[in-house]
């Protein structure tokens, strides 16, 4: 029996009777000039309402993407004249803000290192969206690849506007960051020869994603999390960062944090600060569901653009092809990049395969969103979502009996649990927000234009340009954690912190009086509140 309703079966039926003719043949990839026009067509990104102008700091006449203006156009949640910064409740030489795969290696290689480190999170540490990433960490391991290929692909997936310093650096450093990873005890996927296994992903030319199943950042946050619990690395939870401290210099010298239980603010003087507080998806752009955390809430850019950091590419945002549309319970849940790595196909409601699968994300997304809205071949549920089919039981059709049982087991169960055999019937899928392809404009040693502070994992921007290949974030945020650690430390040994200041605050709130805003909004938001915007849409509908 299937767990599709009745109407949504008569397509899978369609989708089976091309199966056979769409295994003799791929559909070719696009050209450069085709893939340009389909994403100016089709992108979320060349929405009209997507981008707005902010009007203050750093990026002052640049437009971002709108629900980030909203909080870049916002007062700070803390009132600057009711903290007392006299009180130092923390007083360390490094302080890292968050507790997914680039805090936590960022704040391990810092104690390594010799330095007193604090690491302080919004929620529990690895509550993040490494945790739930799925494909794996993209490094040229193999003897068909190399550096130069790899660096190659990740700029043209960035649409050739990527920091070249940066990309030169992830690459270089992936292989041993594998290594790294291996020899903390993560269990990657192998041969039965024990050589790893590799896959493709969208825009690499090369199998380079090495992946755990389909549960990778879970693996890699189990590893790297319990390394720092052994080191004793001390840990603040569910205490968000709500605002940079500066000193008189306007050096970075620590943080004000939230205690979420209390609602009480502590202070922290630090030598040096690492953001690492991920990405933007629940502020949901352009209205997508998203893959992200609970916690994806863009805080670090927002404390890090009050106190005078750049942002790079906040236009560009990422919408990952495969995200689940049935069951509702799922929506805009991860379906792994490797599914189509692996063979699996997309197809419309008329069983046509529509695109070639490992052409870039926002390439394939953009040509689900031309199917479903222009060309109306979408299939529809029964409650007005509409999407394509993810043609899984390809994988095992083109690899072995076993394969999806053995690569993608945490799809295989979330899908029974439904009544869904993905061994034997299609997913379906529709564009979902997963990353934010910019971020605080970083070196590559990981440092801000802010001396003291440094950034790494998705809240910081350049090495992705203005589109993300799978497998280059689970790497950029240990490639940036390390080197920002490093950085952080080196920084230390001869960095004096001054008096305590939220004088950037102030003049930030000044600035936006200056220019006539008058946001209703308090930022960072920490959490998305769902049932107020439903409130609002109901009153202003
Ligand atoms: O599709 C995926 O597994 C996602 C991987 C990534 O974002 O790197």
């Amino acid at each position: 029996m299937s767990g599709y309703p009745v109407s949504m079966q008569e397509t899978i039926k369609k989708l089976e009777q091309t199966r056979s003719s769409r295994l003799g043949q791929d559909v070719p990839r696009l050209s450069f000039e085709g893939r340009e026009k389909l994403l100016k067509e089709c992108h979320p990104d060349y929405r009209k309402d997507s981008i707005r102008q902010i009007s203050i700091g750093p990026n002052k006449g640049q437009k971002l993407t709108n629900k980030l203006v909203d909080l870049l156009e916002a007062k700070s949640y803390l009132d600057p004249e009711k903290v007392n910064l006299e009180q130092v409740d923390f007083d360390v030489d490094v302080l890292v803000i968050g507790g997914g795969g680039a805090g936590v290696s960022a704040a391990m290689i810092a104690h390594e290192q010799g330095a007193n480190v604090l690491l302080a999170t919004k929620l529990r540490i690895g509550d993040s969206n490494t945790i739930m990433a799925e494909g794996g960490i993209a490094a040229a391991t193999q003897p068909d690849d190399s550096l130069e290929r790899h660096f190659l692909d990740t700029i043209g997936g960035g649409r050739f506007e990527n920091k070249r310093d940066l990309v030169s650096v992830l690459v270089n450093d992936a292989p041993l960051i594998v290594e790294w990873l291996k020899d903390l005890g993560c269990m990657f996927d192998t041969h039965p020869n024990g050589d790893l296994v590799v896959s493709f992903a969208g825009g690499h030319h090369r199998k380079r994603v090495h992946s755990c199943k389909d549960l990778s950042g879970m693996e890699f946050m189990r590893v790297v999390r319990d390394e720092l619990y052994n080191k004793g690395v001390p840990v603040s939870e569910f205490s968000p960062a709500v605002e940079l401290l500066m000193d008189e210099q306007g050096n970075c010298a620590g943080a004000v944090l939230l205690n979420l239980e209390t609602e009480e603010f502590s202070v922290v003087r630090a030598k040096s600060v690492i953001l690492a507080t991920g990405g933007i998806g629940r502020l949901h752009p352009n209205d997508f569901p998203t893959t992200n955390h609970y916690g994806a809430t863009a805080d670090g850019l927002i404390i890090a653009y009050r106190g005078g950091a750049n942002l790079l590419h906040m236009d560009a945002i990422q919408f990952h092809p495969t995200g689940a549309m049935w069951p509702e319970q799922m929506l805009g849940q991860l379906i792994t990049e490797a599914c189509r790595g692996n063979g699996a196909h997309l197809v419309n409601k008329n069983g046509e395969h529509f695109i070639n699968e490992l052409e870039t994300r926002d390439t394939v997304s953009s040509a689900i969103l031309r199917e479903v809205i222009d060309r109306g071949n979408g299939i529809k549920t029964p409650t007005g979502g509409e999407g394509v089919w993810l043609d899984t039981p390809l994988i095992n059709i083109r690899g072995d009996e076993g394969k999806l049982d053995r690569m993608f087991a945490g799809i295989v169960h979330r899908f029974t649990e439904y009544g869904i055999d993905v061994r034997k019937e299609p997913i379906m899928v529709f564009p979902t927000q997963h990353y934010q392809n910019g971020g605080i404009e970083i070196d590559p040693e990981a440092r801000t234009s802010i001396p003291g502070l440094f950034a790494a994992g998705e809240c910081s921007g350049g090495v992705q340009g203005r589109n993300r290949l799978g497998g280059n974030s689970l790497l950029d945020i240990f490639v940036f954690g390390h080197r920002g650690a490093t950085s952080a430390v080196n920084y230390i040994s001869s960095a004096k912190v001054g008096k305590l200041t939220l004088q950037h605050v102030r003049e930030y709130h000044r600035e936006l009086d200056a220019a006539g805003i008058k946001n209703k909004m308090a930022s960072p938001l920490l959490l998305p509140d769902y049932i107020r915007d439903e409130v609002k849409k109901r009153r202003y509908s």
